[in-house]
């Protein structure tokens, strides 16, 4: 860890949150970049534990070069209210004990809440990284931890305009919010090169993709919206079936899904050689799929804007999305649960190639280095923004 050691002057100490897969890629370059900041500051990096298994955790550690976690909290697995109150229970003795000047968080989800709300109520200042996103859909649980974070956050860097309004529009004063782009697509240029290439995949898994000589399609699926309901994932993956016919589907399948697809019996609708059926893929595997797939399935918020930076066509199984760029921008069509949305959008694809779209504002691998000067200046400024 880039802590300095004892009398080295430093300006203050930033402990550093992650909790779940898409917090990994975006504290990486946060890290390293406030790693670099002279005068130093102390960093500490908290694990809550809500990730644990290898393919979700530890393998985006290695291939990220993110330092081991001064402490994991072990929270695992549990209803929303059990998760976030046990992030919450065991986040404040660190917090106590650590004393750090401020509190960053990234994203949005059960972990990014809890520790940012044991932190204000303690008077710790919060730095939130990725604020401002918004669907508009209170029923998605990530949209509440978004709006509550926001609200008691300090510091709030927004990946892209549409933030800013809407921050704006909740009462959060300007001077708090900065434009800094997008920390994912800092990790995304800094990894394309050495993304893992789907013939490695393959061989990893004993597998075979049929017929790949027209390409390839990549679905993942993971949202409760989607998944939890038996009718809707049906008929989620009957669609994705009748898309296979056409362009082989290659499945790396979240945990809660896998659950998913067990609990309602239907393993054997998947069973079919247009589908490859992975487990979760690590992050430098997942790239090489991304970066030469003719077309994404996904209910991802983060492969929305992966797919925009590599200029690769989306279809989002979502009836919204809380990152617009994308759409008005980039390389993705929001085609819901309905089928003949999904399959329309699909055709479009086919015969088009796509929409061009256009790389968004500041997505440029430099977010973290502005995230880290306006750190640096906000600590040096006593904590005023
Ligand atoms: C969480 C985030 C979601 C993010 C997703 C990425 C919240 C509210 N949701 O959803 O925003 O897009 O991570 O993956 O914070 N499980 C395992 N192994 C693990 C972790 C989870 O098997 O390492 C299984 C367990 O059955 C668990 C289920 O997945 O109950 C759900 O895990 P949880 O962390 O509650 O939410 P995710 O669906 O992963």
């Amino acid at each position: 860890m880039p802590i300095p050691s004892s009398g080295v002057q430093t300006l203050g100490s930033i402990l550093c949150v992650v909790g779940a897969r898409p917090n990994f890629m975006k504290m990486a370059p946060i890290m390293a970049a406030l790693g670099d900041l002279r005068p130093a500051l102390a960093l500490s990096l908290v694990h809550t534990g809500q990730h644990y298994d290898a393919a979700m955790n530890h393998q985006y550690f290695e291939a990220l070069g993110i330092p081991q976690p001064d402490i994991n909290l072990e929270v695992g697995s549990a209803s929303h209210a059990i998760q976030t109150a046990e992030v919450m229970r065991r986040f404040e003795p660190v917090l106590d004990t650590r004393q750090p000047s401020a509190v960053l968080v990234v994203g949005d989800v059960n972990s990014t809440l809890a520790c940012a709300l044991v932190a204000a109520k303690k008077g710790v200042p919060v730095i939130h990284v990725e604020a401002g996103l918004r669907s508009f859909d209170r029923a998605m649980p990530e949209e509440i931890n978004r709006i509550l974070t926001d609200q008691i956050s300090d510091l709030l860097f927004i990946t892209e305009s549409s933030g800013r309004a809407n921050l704006l529009r909740e009462g959060i004063a300007e001077s708090r919010i900065h434009f800094v782009g997008n920390v994912m697509i800092d990790t995304l240029r800094r990894n394309l090169e050495r993304a893992v290439p789907l013939s490695q995949i393959l061989k990893d898994a004993g597998q075979n993709l049929q017929d790949s000589n027209a390409g390839y399609a990549v679905l993942t699926l993971h949202r409760p919206s989607n998944v939890d309901d038996p009718a809707i994932l049906r008929a989620l993956l009957e669609t994705v079936l009748k898309i296979s016919r056409r362009l082989p589907i290659i499945f790396p399948m979240h945990p809660r899904t896998r659950a998913m697809v067990e609990k309602f019996g239907m393993e054997e609708m998947l069973d079919v050689p247009e589908l490859l059926l992975l487990p979760p893929m690590g992050y430098l595997e997942m790239l090489g799929l991304m970066k030469d797939a003719r077309v994404m399935l996904t209910d991802s918020g983060g492969i929305q804007e992966e797919t925009t930076a590599l200029g690769v066509p989306c279809i989002t199984l979502r009836n919204n999305t809380e990152r617009p760029i994308t759409v008005d921008e980039g390389t993705n069509t929001i085609a819901g649960q309905d089928p003949i949305k999904i399959l329309a959008a699909f055709d479009e694809i086919m015969r088009s190639g796509g929409k061009a779209g256009r790389v968004p504002e500041f997505w440029d691998g430099q977010a973290s280095i502005r995230i880290a000067t306006a750190i640096h200046e906000w600590l040096g400024n006593g904590l005023r923004s």
